[in-house]
């Protein structure tokens, strides 16, 4: 029988019996509506950890005021079932005031990563990632924690925090799951409707189109990121936030790809009120 826990005090105490048994512990953070991405995460850790724990919680504090922290989708006990059949041993399911308590006042930030790519249309989203992320990591002391590329600026980001602040966590990225058309999962996906899912295609096949130029010998940035605009510009129903290529450790942008290095394609976009990222990693 899968063990939900509610509280600070049973999750802890959990997990220093594990560590006390001698077993190892992996760990799951998300915000639920679970779908075969997230799933594949709890697969990953149920590999390698004696012990699988997955949070469901829908963190406030890194939805800005006019995002969809209301609206954004729960089915708790849809959720319970899924990972009930993935044999996870501990769903922790806080209440929000359970982690914000009146008088919460601490928080963490990754001054340099926070700001870029998704940190200029999303200012406030990582400092509330980062300190979630960091709460969630004291209470359920995981040996290992995996996490999505779909979300690459934050894996980035957890990675910088895990070595800035000295958790001793080791974190591992699992690659993106995709839907049949290459559609990337995402629980937003449920908002859009069935001609916008059509449209949300032009994420994965202007990535891809930038990959064969890649492979084509294509090496300045520019060149490529404006082949890709292009594409969205034609595209009257999306409303492109953002197309960068990136190093894949420092984020940062070079004009020129060189060989024996790894990037991100990064792409950012709303179509209607739903807002959609993407991204490839490739090397040279
Ligand atoms: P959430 O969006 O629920 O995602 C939870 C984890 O699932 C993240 O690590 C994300 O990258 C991964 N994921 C989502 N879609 C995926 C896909 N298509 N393929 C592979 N992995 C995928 O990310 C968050 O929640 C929150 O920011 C969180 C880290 C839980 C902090 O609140």
């Amino acid at each position: 029988m899968i063990k939900i826990i509610n509280t600070i005090k049973e999750m802890q105490s959990y997990s220093n019996s594990a560590h006390k048994d001698g077993k190892t512990v992996g760990f799951v953070p998300t915000m639920g509506y679970l779908h075969e991405g997230h799933l594949s995460l709890v697969k990953a850790s149920k590999n390698k950890s004696n012990l699988t724990v997955v949070s469901v919680f829908v963190n406030p504090t890194q939805f800005g005021p006019n995002e969809d922290f209301n609206k954004y989708p729960r089915d708790f006990e849809k959720d319970k079932a899924l990972l009930e059949e993935e044999g996870v041993d501990v769903i922790f399911y806080p209440e929000s005031k359970e982690i914000y308590p009146e008088h919460f006042q601490t928080y963490v930030e990754v001054t340099e990563i926070q700001k870029k790519h998704e940190g200029e249309f999303r200012p406030t989203h990582f400092k509330g990632v980062a300190t979630i992320v960091s709460i969630l990591f004291n209470i359920v002391k995981p040996d290992f924690a995996f996490f999505g590329q779909k979300d690459a600026q934050q894996v980035s980001l957890l990675k910088q925090m895990v070595r800035d602040l000295k958790f001793e966590i080791n974190i591992i990225v699992c690659p993106i799951i995709r839907e049949e058309s290459g559609l990337a999962k995402s629980s937003r996906n449920i908002y859009l409707s069935d001609e916008e899912k059509q449209k949300a295609l032009l994420l994965y096949n202007s990535l891809n189109m930038a990959k064969q130029m890649i492979e084509q010998g294509e090496r300045k940035s520019s060149n490529i990121i404006k082949k890709m605009n292009q594409n969205f510009l034609a595209e009257k129903k999306i409303h492109l936030n953002y197309i960068r290529i990136v190093e894949e450790n420092t984020f940062q942008e070079p004009e020129q790809l060189e060989k024996g290095k790894s990037y991100f394609i990064l792409i950012a976009c709303k179509i209607g009120t739903t807002r959609l990222i993407d991204n490839l990693l490739f090397s040279i």
